[in-house]
């Protein structure tokens, strides 16, 4: 190690910037974001940096660089464009054994800065000491990805009990339990799915009863999206990787189940065609019951829960059970199988509205509203309807739309196993029938259609 990382408490104290244009500009940013008083040398300068001088938020100093500019300072940068100027600059501060750095210019630097991620009051400064300041930067943006941006906010609640924590456990080691035992529990949960004041109890009733933490647990009502894997969100994938229970249905692809927490404990609650592995209100009763035995429960399920994947009959248990749940949405199959299958759902010339249908059967007959879906310049989506393929097309012609309205069939959207049937209204369901698609598939009826022609880009 070239040089020794340290967090350096500049607040109310004087920095001093050489330079006026948008490398000034950047390092006059971080400085004032870290409280600095700071002092701008220039002739000229930019208008970002005028405005922050008119505005009294630095004092500007309008003159070439002079070493008495120094004065007082507690560390100064050097973000000029002439090389002979930063030199001088750096002699003068090394002179006066003021921290020097000059942009750059790793050889005139007394102290760099790493490239930072700020959650404060978490902040992670990465160095590469000079030798690689990309790298630095990719590193930053793949820690950027696993820190979630409340994690600041975890910090801020920690240091609202720390006094309270430090008088109730006397020895350092005990304090120490109690935080890990706490971050690595629901509170952090709490915190990043914007239950702060959940989250405060919970941290004061852990203080007044330690086992309260270990014998509460909670549901993760998670969107898996539609199929592939990369089509997750941070949070849900965080969350996979926390639970100790898993319980998904028939539509969560292979691929996404490969991401839940190895040592999870699975349960299948099926729910293929007419044929419930286990009925909704068991599986409602089955999340309550799991998380009041201490478990984080993972309730996966395809797509986004709360488009036609009843996932409010299921949060509407679990409060009654006062059971605590976060919901996390997915991509839906609309968003994620039309763009993958190159249909964009609305367009200027086209669709200015979109329908999201359900074409499931009761009793094998369908009751929609088909006037409504017979409306001209809209996209309708139907899920759940290749059953009913034949009868929706039949009835649609029958409403007023056009035989040869272009619509298509997408089978296992956004995954490896992508298939499209495009064809007119009329000849969709004898086409489907051909092609043997096979469920989950989506159909979807428009104008718009006709753009996968040209918009066509996923190919398996
Ligand atoms: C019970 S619904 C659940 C919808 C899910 N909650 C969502 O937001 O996508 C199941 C239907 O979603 C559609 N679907 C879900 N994923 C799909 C995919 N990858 N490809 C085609 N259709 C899909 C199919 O119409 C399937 O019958």
């Amino acid at each position: 190690m070239q040089a020794l990382p340290i967090f350096f408490n500049i607040t109310d104290r004087l920095c001093v910037v050489i330079g006026g244009g948008d490398v000034a500009t950047r390092k006059v940013s971080m400085l004032l974001k870290a409280n600095a008083a700071v002092k701008l040398i220039a002739p000229e300068i930019c208008p970002e940096l005028t405005a922050l001088a008119d505005a009294g938020k630095i004092q500007f100093v309008k003159a070439s660089y002079h070493s008495d500019n120094l004065a007082g300072a507690c560390m100064v940068i050097a973000a000029t464009d002439d090389e002979a100027v930063n030199a001088q600059v750096s002699l003068d501060a090394k002179a006066r054994n003021i921290p020097v750095n000059v942009v750059d210019a790793p050889a005139l630097c007394t102290f760099t800065m790493g490239s930072i991620i700020d959650r404060s009051p978490v902040v992670i400064a990465i160095s590469s000491e000079g030798n690689a300041p990309v790298l630095a930067r990719y590193i930053r943006s793949k820690i950027e990805t696993m820190l979630p941006a409340a994690y600041g906010r975890i910090a801020d609640i920690a240091g609202e009990f720390r006094d309270k924590v430090k008088v109730k456990f006397a020895t350092t080691q005990l304090r120490r339990r109690f935080w890990e035992n706490v971050l690595q529990g629901p509170l952090v949960e709490r915190v990043l799915s914007g239950q702060e004041q959940a989250a405060r109890e919970l941290l004061q009733n852990l203080l007044d009863d330690n086992n309260i933490v270990s014998t509460q647990g909670e549901v993760f009502l998670v969107g898996g999206g539609p199929g592939a894997p990369d089509l997750l969100t941070f949070r849900a994938l965080r969350l996979m990787q926390q639970c100790d229970v898993c319980v998904y249905d028939k539509l969560v692809s292979p691929e996404v189940m490969e991401l839940v927490r190895r040592d999870a404990e699975l349960i299948y609650v099926g729910k293929e065609r007419d044929q419930h592995t286990m009925p909704q209100q068991e599986i409602n009763e089955l999340l309550a019951s799991l998380a009041k035995q201490g478990k984080r429960v993972l309730r996966l399920k395809g797509g986004d829960p709360f488009i036609f994947g009843r996932g409010g009959e299921e949060i509407e248990t679990l409060m009654q059970h006062g059971v605590p749940f976060q919901v996390v949405p997915g991509i839906t199959a609309a968003n994620g199988v039309s763009s993958y299958a190159g249909i964009p759902l609305t367009h200027r010339d086209y669709a200015q509205a979109c329908l999201f249908i359900t074409g499931h059967l009761k009793d094998g007959t369908l009751d929609l509203d088909w006037a409504s879906m017979a409306r001209p310049k809209q996209t309708v989506v139907i899920y759940m309807g290749l059953v009913g393929l034949a009868q929706i097309c039949e009835q649609l012609i029958a409403h007023g739309v056009s035989p040869s309205m272009p619509a298509a069939v997408v089978q296992q959207g956004t995954t490896q196993r992508q298939r499209v049937v495009t064809a007119t209204l009329q000849d969709l369901p004898q086409k489907v029938a051909e092609a043997e698609l096979k469920a989950p598939c989506l159909t979807i009826i428009g104008e718009v259609v006709h753009l996968r022609e040209k918009l066509n880009w996923f190919n398996v």
